[in-house]
């Protein structure tokens, strides 16, 4: 099984008020428990124990305070809460998240439909509460959290008015998606960055294994990668790399571009004649900081809640197969799949369920005259975004992305570095919920006369 990087914003939920004559009540600031509350993050490997947080760098920036909507740029007065799913963080029910996926009685309760109702029964409370019954709710997750604002949208139109989801594989179930769109973005950037680079790493794999079966093998590539310890098998390493090339492909963010940082090390050691002290000079300028690298990974609450999720019903098919990859091939196995799911948690995935219950097969044909104001944003050098919606649906299911983006970097915080291209996205996706906004009003005025 591949190990993946799935790191989520999850849904935050944004109201709007505006100012236009006879709108509703204004909304007073969110509280700001609700605001600094952990944003969970994730990733789809459960049985790889992966920690999302400690591997990549942007994760932490995803999880920090960083987590704000560009929205309020532009006039829009927007007030924003983190949406916290049931389980992940502090709201686990019985202590740690291990416990809670083993226990079989209070499992079942965790899944993506009864989060989309926990925000349908706390959206309420809030209007109400606020006493803002006519004020448009607009919700915006990235990642998963880009799936569930999606879904929430189709699922409550009446408490959504609109959904901005970002970086959402909502096309990733069910082979909808071929299983080798996520390493086959990962090994376009890779190549886009240097083809030199490209053609190193996809030779390294062979030649890591090589050297792993000589005498004193896996000693030499531990010093020649400078572990923190002895690798223990060439699997380790060549797991921490592919994790290392995925993370770097997704979260392949100006101004520094990851990808091209790593290839730049590669390339820069082409003296080299081995190619492992080409690729180990890649991985030193990826974490130049690291005094050594870890291999180990790390098992952390998110990524143990994640695996139940994925092998209960969020399972994302992926899969290496094109010859053309950086990778050594390893196809999708769903009976595999199925079989380590058995094995962890004693529950079989129901891999047709996100299909079933949320749709995806023939979007087109069934969105087109059913749902309304979704904008999916992606990124095109984001490997989850061959799962995405990248083609408009209709006038106001839109898809917005960039071709030098990478996984939910619109929704980050602006900053200084930020080039004309992401401006111009976020530009796009306000100027698009102001007309869902514009017409909701009139709507309300039109109705309530
Ligand atoms: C490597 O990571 C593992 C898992 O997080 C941790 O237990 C271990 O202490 C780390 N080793 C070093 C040398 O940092
Ligand atoms: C991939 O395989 C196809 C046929 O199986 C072959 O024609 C092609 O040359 C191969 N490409 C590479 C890069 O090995
Ligand atoms: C995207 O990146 C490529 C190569 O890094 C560059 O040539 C191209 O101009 C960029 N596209 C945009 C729209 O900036």
């Amino acid at each position: 099984m591949r190990s993946l990087v799935f790191q989520c914003l999850l849904l935050f939920v944004a109201t709007f008020t505006t100012t236009i004559s006879g709108a509703p009540h204004r909304l007073s600031p969110i509280d700001p428990f609700l605001r600094d509350s952990k944003v969970g993050l994730a990733t789809t490997d459960p049985l790889k124990d992966v920690e999302a947080f400690s591997t990549t760098k942007r994760s932490t920036t995803l999880t920090s305070s960083r987590k704000v909507m560009p929205l309020s740029h532009n006039g829009i007065t927007s007030t924003l809460n983190g949406g916290v799913h049931r389980f992940y963080g502090e709201s686990n029910p019985v202590g740690s998240m291990a416990e809670s996926v083993k226990n079989k009685n209070i499992r079942g309760y965790f899944n993506s439909a009864q989060a989309l109702a926990d925000y349908a029964e706390v959206l309420l409370h809030i209007k109400k509460k606020l006493h803002a019954h006519n004020s448009p709710i607009i919700v915006v997750g990235g990642s998963y959290g880009g799936m569930l604002a999606s879904w929430f949208r189709l699922k409550y139109p009446h408490i959504a008015v609109g959904a901005l989801a970002s970086s959402a594989p909502i096309l990733y179930f069910d082979n909808i998606t071929p299983q080798d769109g996520y390493y086959s973005i990962v090994t376009k950037d890779f190549k886009e960055a240097s083809d030199n680079c490209y053609m190193t790493i996809k030779k390294s794999w062979d030649e890591i294994d090589r050297v792993a079966s000589m005498p004193n093998g896996l000693s030499i590539l531990s010093k020649k990668f400078n572990t923190c310890s002895q690798l223990k098998s060439s699997y380790e390493l060549k797991d921490y790399l592919d994790s290392m090339y995925a993370s770097a492909a997704q979260y392949n963010a100006p101004p520094s571009y990851p990808t091209t940082r790593i290839c730049q090390g590669i390339d820069g050691a082409s003296h080299a004649t081995n190619i492992l002290d080409r690729v180990a000079a890649g991985v030193v300028a990826y974490s130049p900081r690291s005094p050594c690298h870890n291999t180990t990974r790390a098992v952390g609450q998110t990524s143990i809640g994640w695996g139940w999720q994925t092998c209960s019903e969020i399972v994302i098919p992926i899969g290496i197969t094109s010859n053309a990859s950086m990778f050594p091939s390893q196809p999708y196995s769903f009976q595999e799949f199925i079989d380590e799911c058995k094995a962890a948690y004693d529950v079989t995935p129901r891999v047709h369920w996100a299909t079933t219950y949320y749709g995806g097969h023939d979007i087109k044909l069934v969105l087109r005259k059913f749902g309304s104001n979704i904008i999916f944003s992606n990124g095109l050098r984001d490997p989850y975004s061959s799962g995405g919606v990248l083609e408009d649906i209709s006038n106001s299911i839109r898809a917005v992305y960039t071709t030098n983006g990478s996984h939910c970097l619109d929704i980050l915080t602006s900053t200084k570095t930020d080039p004309e291209w992401l401006i111009e996205q976020r530009h796009e996706e306000v100027h698009i919920i102001r007309g869902w906004l514009r017409k909701y009003y009139h709507n309300l005025r039109l109705l309530k006369q």
